[in-house]
């Protein structure tokens, strides 16, 4: 990190949205003077905040230590003994949540399938003893390669239960990546279907767990699950299908008592390199703070209907589909399929048939949806929502004011959350009774979190000025170390700014305080000596009634060092003429200053997205320099848009 320049700060997005008073009234953490008194509770003392927290949940044996720092390495809850799956089952059924619904799932053709905590805990059951009849025991690794159906929860729960180290791969990953990914982790069986439905065609999973494990050599079996009755081919002494081997099992399987660092998942994400990261959770600290924060930030309510939309293979999946809700006994519903299929409403409508109060998406989607126009939302009735929430990318203010009005009706607070795969849980967000909404701004880091914007050297920068995004102390949900390679995590997180945590995302804080990221490092532009964020240039673009959705990156030029060029998707109805490219250049100058004005607009009908949503700007960068795309594209989601992309030239 040599740039030791400060990034320029342009936009100017100055609202505000108070907690509506109905909402604060009854809100877990109610008012701005609330908020403060607990954060500065955990300021003074990290380690006894986060012990109350922990005291929440059940031990089966206490800790000696809240933590032990040997920076890098954190411990935390020290010789303390724990369950995952007994604290996100076994615990709910003593009490009211006995037979209240844990999951609500929809799959994409129509059906709906309900389970009950005690049903679930029975599921769980049967299918940690089937892992067992299988060879697995704990510390073993489990590759889970599902649709997003009640199984992968499961399979992900009874690994927990035993003490088996999950590792879920998104089912939208080729053979070749899954392939890597076993080897990586040396994964022992493969969880599997004959096919998840997407978009209305069947994914062939199983065809690619086939691909992938003859070049796995560590993998011993593999379990099928039936979702689609897709032919496939079963490979005796290798694969078992799901119901026969539950068949063959007692539902009765005591819950392994685990040290509180007992590794729980590796969740692979992708590194500058290329090559993927198997980031690694383990299992006291990272169910506190998932538990913790599921409570407050979503104000969570005995009645909610939550529905967080990401798929499990994501960190988002794992933290708030699965973990988080479960932990406080909630009903979390899940949906298989794509967002718009068969009709741009089918989020709507899935809110609309099981009353879903809150909701939890991705500022791609919310951008797409809003692409496709106000009529699909406007036809189904929103009304039992009482919290939004979003996460993933910087929101841009446009979106986040449509989201807010749109689908919150005005009358939703809107939870911004900031985190990542490394962070286990979310670190920076309003909460939703007591701090005010600014759009486009995660605002505070949660209580017991310690977040600053510093420069290169580790010094916080002055409000108002951009930096480094950083955690000064450790945190229980963070990760431990990256799997098999310890020094690449030190490398990554510990080494470019002494003595912290580098997010590798730009900040800067507000005269509130309030932070507000400015996207990753790698994708800062320097235009004529100034460092400008990616994110307010796009912000800038989105503003503008014609478009959808923006992606800024530099280009190599003589004069400034970079230029500013913009790939933009335009809204339903609006022509890609040569004077709306002008309009658009004059459209950022004004809003946010001549300097930011982009040298090339270019329309396109998508931009490069990885599977998650979040833009490819660094292929991006590459057909704007003119250049082939030679770097990795194995997260790219569509491969047709790069082709695209680079015969558009103009
Ligand atoms: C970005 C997802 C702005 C950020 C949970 C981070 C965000 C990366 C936000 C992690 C947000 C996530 N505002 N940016 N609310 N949330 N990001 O590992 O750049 O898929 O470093 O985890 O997404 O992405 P990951």
């Amino acid at each position: 990190m040599t740039d030791e320049k400060a990034i320029s700060v342009l936009l100017k997005e100055k609202r505000s949205y108070p907690p509506p008073p109905a909402f604060a009234k009854t809100a877990l953490v109610s008012g701005p003077g609330a908020r403060a008194r607990l954060q500065a509770e955990a300021a003074r003392s990290p380690e006894k905040f986060w012990g109350q927290a922990a005291r929440r949940l059940e031990w089966f044996k206490p800790w000696r230590k809240t933590l032990v720092w040997r920076a890098p390495h954190a411990k935390w809850f020290v010789g303390g003994r724990i369950n995952v799956a007994h604290n996100c089952l076994d615990r709910h059924l003593d009490g009211p949540a006995r037979h209240k619904a844990a999951l609500i799932w929809e799959g994409e053709t129509g059906e709906t399938r309900t389970l009950t905590y005690l049903q679930l805990h029975r599921e769980v059951g049967l299918f940690a003893n089937a892992l067992k009849s299988l060879g697995v025991a704990k510390g073993d690794r489990v590759a889970i390669y599902l649709p997003m159906v009640p199984e992968a929860a499961v399979a992900m729960l009874a690994c927990a239960r035993i003490g088996a180290v999950h590792s879920v791969v998104f089912g939208g990953f080729s053979a070749e990546a899954l392939r890597d990914r076993l080897n990586d982790a040396g994964a022992k069986v493969v969880v599997t279907a004959d096919g998840g439905w997407r978009k209305g065609t069947v994914v062939r999973l199983k065809d690619a767990v086939d691909e992938a494990v003859a070049g796995a050599p560590s993998v011993t079996a593999v379990v099928v699950l039936k979702r689609t009755g897709t032919d496939v081919t079963i490979r005796d002494g290798r694969d078992h299908w799901w119901h026969r081997l539950t068949a063959k099992v007692s539902p009765d399987c005591p819950a392994e008592k685990l040290d509180s660092e007992h590794p729980l998942f590796i969740l692979y994400t992708s590194g500058s390199t290329g090559r993927p990261k198997g980031v690694l959770h383990t299992t006291g600290g990272y169910l506190v703070q998932t538990a913790w924060t599921t409570r407050h930030v979503f104000d969570l309510r005995e009645t909610d209907v939550y529905w967080c939309t990401a798929d499990v293979g994501w960190v988002t999946g794992h933290s708030y589909v699965v973990y988080g809700p479960l932990a406080c006994g909630a009903t979390a519903l899940m949906y298989e399929g794509a967002p718009t299929h068969p009709r741009p409403d089918r989020f709507w409508e899935i809110i609309e048939r099981h009353r879903v109060s809150v909701f939890y998406t991705a500022p791609t989607a919310i951008r797409a949806f809003m692409r496709l126009g106000d009529e699909w939302p406007a036809k189904r009735d929103l009304s039992s929502l009482r919290l939004l929430g979003t996460v993933g990318e910087p929101i841009n203010p446009e979106a986040w004011r449509w989201y807010r009005e749109t689908i919150g009706r005005k009358r939703c607070p809107i939870v911004d959350t900031w985190w990542q795969t490394e962070t286990g849980a979310i670190m920076i967000s309003p909460l939703p009774g007591a701090t005010a909404a600014k759009p486009g701004s995660a605002t505070l880091p949660l209580p017991g979190i310690d977040a600053a914007v510093v420069d290169a050297a580790g010094r916080p920068v002055p409000l108002g000025q951009g930096g480094y995004l950083v955690v000064r102390r450790p945190w229980p949900s963070m990760l431990r170390t990256i799997w098999g390679d310890d020094a690449r995590f030190r490398q990554q997180y510990w080494s470019q700014i002494p003595g912290m945590y580098f997010t590798g995302d730009g900040a800067r804080r507000d005269k509130d305080g309030c932070f507000w990221i400015l996207g990753r490092i790698d994708d800062v532009l320097n235009v004529a000596g100034h460092r400008l964020s990616t994110m307010e240039i796009e912000s800038a673009l989105v503003g503008h009634a014609a478009v959808a959705e923006a992606a800024v990156v530099g280009r190599p030029d003589e004069l400034m060092g970079q230029a500013v060029a913009a790939f933009v998707t335009l809204k339903g109805g609006r022509a890609p003429t040569p004077e709306l490219k002008d309009e658009l250049r004059e459209h950022v100058a004004k809003a946010i200053g001549a300097i930011a004005r982009p040298a090339d607009v270019r329309f396109t009908d998508a931009l490069p997205k990885t599977r998650s949503g979040k833009i490819m700007r660094r292929l991006l960068r590459e057909i704007a320099a003119g250049g082939a795309v030679r770097g990795d594209v194995t997260t790219l989601e569509d491969f047709t848009i790069l082709a695209k992309l680079q015969k558009d030239e103009d």
